[in-house]
């Protein structure tokens, strides 16, 4: 297993590769949880935690201009579960020529929640259409799922929270993981006529863990050869450079359960392997992302430094079969 020293100078000694600190990675962009396409024309966004949901564009994945928002005019139908219009987590997807966009809805430390779906031909500030709600929870409601209570002290916080979607396009089959902080991950049937849930979606768990309160979300399941990897986050974010987030991952031969970590404990029970944690200047990476580009998988994050919270890219290697972050 890689140690966490060798993953810091391995990462450093890419990072400084590839871009020469925070700001010359991140176009000095301050963003959280990025989701990062390309549209037709080679165009890159990045889709990211906001008031309206931030857009930024670059013509060569490094420099990022601040486009505007997806709601500029607001969302009403999220007021009753956002914090003054603030969106999370949105996840793109470009697919023949338009752009999915799921994000949720939500406050920290409340279940109360909800996912929603947008989609544009542009990917332009408010050239985006409403096309629903993917799934909501409020406190009286688990969905249902025979999760497991972790937290019996207080049964109620234990429940599953709507946030944090990202699709995979799996041939003809699409899935929403999401979730959610307390319980984990679980993972939702998309139909792909309208990328909405069907309606007797099973809501199946993919991920969780028991230690510090099970705290992981914001999941990206990503296909590459022959294996399905979850990417989720673990431990607490936006705490300036107090914050512990870390990424973790586990891989399947199914989309929908069997994740093991590199030393094949369950993702249901606890595994997790890391793929990129604090290291030199960089505290707190999470609320990843994988897409694939021409030059094969990128990983597109947040991370703190004493500065403020920052877009980071690199590359991964997938030649040993676990994501490497070069
Ligand atoms: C990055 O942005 C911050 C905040 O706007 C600014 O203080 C800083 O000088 C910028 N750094 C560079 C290298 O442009
Ligand atoms: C919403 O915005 C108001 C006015 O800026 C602020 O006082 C309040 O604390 C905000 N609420 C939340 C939950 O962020
Ligand atoms: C997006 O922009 C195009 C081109 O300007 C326009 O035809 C279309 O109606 C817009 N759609 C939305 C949802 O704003
Ligand atoms: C939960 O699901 C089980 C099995 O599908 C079903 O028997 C039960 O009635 C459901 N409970 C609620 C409250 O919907
Ligand atoms: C943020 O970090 C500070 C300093 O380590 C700590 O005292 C505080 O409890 C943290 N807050 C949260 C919400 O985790």
């Amino acid at each position: 297993m890689l140690s966490l020293a060798t993953l810091t100078l391995l990462t450093f000694a890419t990072l400084s590769y590839a871009i020469a600190g925070p700001d010359a990675l991140t176009g000095n962009t301050t963003l959280h949880d990025p989701s990062m396409c390309r549209d037709d024309s080679g165009k890159y966004f990045v889709f990211s935690t906001g008031v309206g949901i931030e857009i930024r564009t670059s013509t060569d994945r490094t420099a990022w201009t601040l486009a505007g928002k997806v709601w500029p005019e607001g969302a009403p139908w999220t007021d009753k579960y956002a914090a003054n219009g603030s969106l999370w987590a949105p996840d793109c997807t470009y697919l023949n020529g338009e752009f999915w966009l799921y994000y949720s809805a939500s406050t920290s430390g409340s279940r109360k929640s909800a996912i929603f779906l947008a989609k544009s031909s542009t990917g332009a500030p408010g050239n985006w259409t409403h096309e629903g709600m993917i799934t909501s929870t409020s406190r009286f409601n688990n969905y249902n799922v025979s999760v497991q209570v972790i937290n019996s002290e207080n049964p109620l916080t234990a429940w599953i929270k709507a946030i944090d979607p990202n699709l995979l396009i799996d041939g003809g089959k699409w899935y929403l993981s999401l979730g959610s902080f307390w319980t984990g991950i679980k993972s939702l049937n998309i139909n792909p006529s309208n990328g909405l849930p069907f309606d007797d979606s099973d809501v199946i768990p993919l991920a969780q863990r028991t230690e510090n309160n099970g705290a992981m979300e914001g999941s990206a399941v990503f296909k590459f050869k022959n294996h399905y990897y979850l990417f989720t986050s673990w431990d607490h974010c936006c705490n300036g450079t107090s914050s512990t987030y870390n990424i973790r991952i586990g891989r399947s031969t199914s989309p929908t359960g069997g994740y093991v970590d590199k030393s094949g404990v369950a993702l249901t029970d606890g595994g997790g392997t890391l793929v990129l944690g604090t290291h030199d200047n960089i505290v707190g990476p999470g609320g990843q992302d994988i897409m694939l580009d021409a030059d094969g998988p990128i990983l597109v994050y947040h991370y703190y430094t004493p500065d403020g919270n920052f877009l980071g890219i690199n590359r991964l290697d997938f030649s040993s079969g676990w994501p490497v972050v070069v």
